[in-house]
């Protein structure tokens, strides 16, 4: 169980980003309780989005372009709380041995209901594999935009001693830092969930390259502004 116990003096970090629970994981959670304990006079709402609304939302054609693509999600904010001291570095090198970067589809097939979500976060996905930086980028922020449309969200509004359930599957949630420098308690516990899959066959690496027309590597690949040999 996660204890979130925010006041003046330990300000909230790093949930008002729309996420869904802990996708560096090779298997991320099936879902997230959340209880409230003490909760401010105003603000400290969290936001849902339905990434399945989200992905129905899309046309076609995007909804086409995107599936059988695979995603690189990593620990990535977390590695800002581990200082730069030997040991500090040597306690993020083992955090890194356990959770390599996972490779996750783009639209996961829900398991249950079988429908398709949209499953790339701005907390922890990095990029689309095999593309380069600037299509990954653009492709990344459209995505992640579909869940900022208040159309597919739920906000709630937390009162004592209620708890709220959700499938991380097929949601991604934000936690808005308003309330600082109230108080705010609340805890989590997250639940073990399953490899995410997706009944779109991968494309294949090779096939996203060639549509943007990569040209065979030689020596030249430079373009002539390889590194000198000295
Ligand atoms: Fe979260």
């Amino acid at each position: 169980m996660i204890v979130f116990d925010n006041d003046a003096d330990n300000p909230p970090w790093g949930t008002d980003v729309w996420h869904s629970d802990e996708t560096f994981r090779e298997a991320p959670p099936l879902g997230t309780m959340l209880r409230a304990l003490i909760v401010p006079e105003y603000g400290g709402d969290t936001l849902f989005a339905s990434m399945s609304a989200a992905y129905d939302g899309l046309s076609d054609r995007m909804q086409q372009f995107i599936s059988g693509l695979e995603a690189v999600h990593d620990f990535k904010p977390f590695r800002n709380l581990f200082d730069s001291d030997p040991a500090s570095r040597e306690k993020l090198r083992a955090f890194e041995d356990r959770y390599p970067p996972a490779v996750h589809p783009v639209v996961r097939t829900h398991p249950v209901s079988g429908r398709k979500v949209i499953f790339v976060n701005p907390q922890f996905t990095l990029g689309i594999k095999g593309m380069d930086d600037a299509e990954s980028r653009a492709l990344l922020g459209l995505l992640f935009h579909q869940a900022e449309i208040p159309e597919y969200q739920y906000r709630h509004q937390w009162a004592p001693h209620t708890m709220v359930l959700w499938d991380n599957r097929s949601v991604q949630h934000y936690a808005i830092h308003d309330y600082y420098p109230n108080r705010r308690k609340l805890e989590r516990i997250t639940i073990k969930g399953d490899k995410p899959y997706s009944d779109v066959p991968t494309v294949a690496l090779e096939v996203v390259r060639s549509r943007k027309g990569a040209r065979a590597i030689s020596h030249d690949a430079h373009g002539g502004h390889a590194p000198k040999q000295e």
